[in-house]
């Protein structure tokens, strides 16, 4: 990493698709300056969502206005991640491409515009440039890093997608200044987790500033947005498709996390708080097969606690455990899951059995704690 000024730099270093994460303080108005060198196109189409253009309107005119951009509104929320908006956004962009037209894509917004703009992207034309640029903490710290781009089908999210990594991502923390709590809790989760996989001193360092945290301290903002992009990067850098298991230990939390949600019908429950209550699952499935502490356990709760996220939940155990399992691949009747061996590692086991995801849910019942 390097840092030039207030802007610090880190290289994500893909063998067939490098590129560079800038971080800083109203990086947003010099993204123009960027654009130049980087030389993606002549014609940038704007991705974002009416709430975000209206916050920042002054702004996205100022860097956007002119002729060469065309900026095109899509629905909030998950919604925008649906095969009616991903034609309606494909349908905006060959209204305006003509023979001379060489455009990009610029996603200027949360986790869902970046998953989708990365899609146009990777499918337009067989694939046309993009740069991220996130506004939410859960984007600036994940989604945007990676490649990973989907849209949902009404038979599962993320169903239909490509690994198509951006040419260069911008995270400016100005942005989080509007982020309602909710949603920055939303991202604080993935924060924490962060830490648990792979870096206990940073782990601790959020413990011991999370009052500073939640007045968004602007060091504060800026230490976890560069420690938790360092560690997505790396990963992706050492397993860009996920196929040595590395990049699955970004998933711990998220097996029951994700059978939590689906049996509440992705309502009730929120992303973030599910992966807190999914952190607790795989902490304490990890104690009962004796590869944690008692004590790891206790300070991961303890942590999330201080977070004001949730630790404890009524809910349905049949429901939950059928979609864990329905959710899950049998390889000779065991499967894979990350489970923490103490605050700053975690590993994948590949042998977990019915058996021990049974005792697990029944160690949660009736609270989770
Ligand atoms: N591609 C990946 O690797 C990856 C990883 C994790 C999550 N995801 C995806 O990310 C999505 C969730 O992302 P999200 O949590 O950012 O949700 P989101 O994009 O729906 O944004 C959440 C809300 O915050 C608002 N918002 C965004 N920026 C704002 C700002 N600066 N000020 C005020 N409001 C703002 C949005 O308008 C929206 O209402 C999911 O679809 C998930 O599947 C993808
Ligand atoms: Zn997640």
């Amino acid at each position: 990493m390097s840092s030039k000024g207030s802007i610090k730099k880190i290289r994500v270093n893909l063998k067939h698709a490098p590129y560079t994460i800038y971080i800083g303080k109203d990086i947003f108005k010099k993204i123009p300056s960027y654009l130049n060198k980087l030389k993606l196109g002549n014609f940038g189409i704007v991705i974002t969502s009416p709430k975000i253009y209206s916050l920042y309107r002054k702004a996205i005119q100022s860097n956007f206005g002119s002729k060469n951009f065309k900026i095109i509104k899509v629905a909030d929320g998950e919604i925008a991640k649906s095969q009616n908006w991903l034609f309606k956004v494909i349908d905006g962009i060959i209204r305006s491409d003509d023979y001379k037209c060489r455009p990009f894509i610029v996603c200027l917004g949360g986790g869902t515009i970046g998953d989708l703009g990365g899609f146009v992207a990777a499918i337009y034309k067989r694939g046309i440039p993009y740069i991220q640029v996130p506004t939410t903490l859960l984007a600036q710290i994940d989604s945007s890093i990676g490649g990973k781009t989907a849209i949902d089908l009404p038979a599962a999210k993320n169903i239909l997608g490509a690994f198509y990594q951006p040419k260069a991502v911008f995270i400016d923390p100005a942005f989080l200044s509007t982020l309602p709590l909710a949603q920055f809790k939303e991202g604080l989760a993935e924060v924490i987790k962060y830490g648990v996989i792979k870096d206990a001193v940073f782990f601790r360092f959020l413990k011991a500033n999370h009052r500073k945290i939640f007045m968004s301290d602007s060091s504060c903002i800026l230490k976890i947005l560069s420690t938790c992009t360092k560690i997505k990067a790396k990963i992706v850098e050492e397993d860009e498709r996920e196929t040595k298991s590395l990049r699955t230990i970004l998933n711990f939390g998220h097996t029951f996390a994700h059978a939590l949600e689906s049996s509440l019908k992705y309502r009730k429950i929120s992303h973030g708080q599910a992966v807190s209550l999914g952190m607790i699952y795989a902490g304490k499935l990890s104690l009962l097969r004796r590869k944690c502490s008692k004590k790891a356990l206790v300070e991961l709760i303890d942590t999330l606690k201080l977070f004001s996220l949730p630790i404890s939940i009524t809910f349905d155990l049949a429901k939950t455990y059928k979609s864990l399992i329905h959710d899950k691949k049998f390889i000779s009747g065991k499967i894979r899951m990350v489970l923490l061996r103490k605050i700053g590692k975690v590993e994948v086991s590949e042998d977990i059995r019915p058996h021990d995801l049974k005792r697990t849910f029944k160690l949660l019942k009736p609270s989770l704690h």
